[in-house]
This record gives C-alpha cells, sequence and structure tokens, in this order.
C-alpha cells in the first residue's frame, strides 16, 4: 500500500525531529537557537510533513522586507530557509506537496516574491523548484562553506500563474 501524507503548520514541539532530518539530510546545519528563532517568529509559514504521526520532512521559511517599492510600499519577500524530506519517503511527491503548503502560506500573508538558495549541483532541489514555478535570478560563486556555489531562484506571484 502507498504511504500516506499529510502536511500541517510547524511549531515549536516540532524542533528535535527538524532538527533530526535537517542532520540527515543537508549540510546546512543549524543550532536550536536558530531553529527556535524562526519558528517562534515565522512558524506560521513552516511546514512539517508526517507519515502515521511521524515527521518525515519540513519546509522553513521567512518573511522579509528588504526593499521599498518607489510608492514607499514596503515589499514582503518569502525567503525560503531549508527544506527535506528523509531518502526513504522521496520521489512519491511529498517535496512537491510540502513546498505548495509552505508557498501557500507565505502568499497567505501578502508575499509578493519568494526565494531561496540551492547548491548548482543539486539536480533533485532545482527540478522540483522549477516545477513549482520558480526561475533561476543569479548564482553566488562559491557561496557554500566547502567552495560550491549558489543558485539564487525566485517565484513571482505576477509572473507565476495559480498554483495548486
Ligand atoms: C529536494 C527534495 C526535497 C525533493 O523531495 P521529493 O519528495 O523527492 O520530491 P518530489 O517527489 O515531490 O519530486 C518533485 C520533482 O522534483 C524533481 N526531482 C526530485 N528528485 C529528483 C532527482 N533525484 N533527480 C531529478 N529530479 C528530481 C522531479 O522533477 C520530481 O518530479 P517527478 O518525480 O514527477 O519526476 C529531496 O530530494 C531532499 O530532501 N533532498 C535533500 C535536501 C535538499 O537538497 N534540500 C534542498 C536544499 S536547497
Amino acid at each position: 500500500m502507498e504511504p500516506s501524507y499529510t502536511v500541517r503548520q510547524a511549531d515549536l514541539n516540532d524542533i528535535n525531529e527538524i532538527m533530526k532530518i535537517n542532520k540527515i539530510c543537508l549540510p546546512e546545519n543549524y543550532s536550536f537557537d536558530f531553529f527556535y528563532r524562526i519558528l517562534s517568529e515565522f512558524g506560521y509559514v513552516c511546514v512539517v510533513a508526517e507519515n502515521e504521526g511521524v515527521i518525515v520532512g519540513y519546509v522553513l521559511s521567512r518573511i522579509e522586507r528588504p526593499f521599498t517599492s518607489f510608492l514607499g510600499v514596503q515589499n514582503s519577500k518569502g525567503h525560503i530557509i531549508s527544506i527535506a524530506i528523509i531518502p526513504k519517503h522521496r520521489r512519491k511527491g511529498l517535496g512537491l506537496k510540502t513546498m505548495k503548503y509552505g508557498l501557500k502560506k507565505l502568499i497567505d500573508h501578502d508575499v509578493e516574491t519568494i526565494y531561496l538558495e540551492v547548491r548548482v549541483s543539486n539536480v533533485a532541489a532545482v527540478e522540483m523548484y522549477k516545477k513549482l514555478g520558480f526561475y533561476i535570478k543569479k548564482e553566488y560563486k562559491e557561496y557554500y562553506r566547502d567552495g560550491e556555489s549558489a543558485l539564487v531562484m525566485e517565484w513571482g506571484k505576477k509572473e507565476s500563474s495559480e498554483m495548486t
């Protein structure tokens, strides 16, 4: 039988599980305090994916107000900080499902643009982001500690059709 997955808003009780998955899946790891700060402030746009009540993936985001438009209005930007699905549950559509839930939360909070950084070698993630309507905006040379470059990918409300 195919496993069934649910996604829900993350909360502070999820930090330990999120940290475990982050360590298994990514070289970019953060302190408990970092996760605590993100979830305290931006838990409403962070998501966990569950299989039979066990957390198997997450998407952490925050909302930034980095610039003022020519009309003097603050434009909010969503920033996807970290996303991972544990290996056993990959290639089943869960990355897309979890991201869509997180992106919708950001959009519901008046975010017009969403961006993220991804390693140039991370084909799986880049392909998934493209499926969600992200495009490559620029490259940061030697962005990561090991010297690898990052692609900055962006999603724009204006450019993208409805995300379903
Ligand atoms: C990137 C990641 C979240 C994708 O999760 P997932 O649950 O496997 O993704 P999905 O099953 O929803 O796949 C969505 C699409 O992404 C692309 N994709 C996913 N894995 C891929 C792979 N190994 N190779 C090529 N494309 C891949 C495909 O286009 C796929 O659609 P398809 O299955 O119809 O071909 C997962 O591989 C992961 O956790 N990787 C480690 C952490 C990471 O790299 N995070 C991103 C940091 S920026």
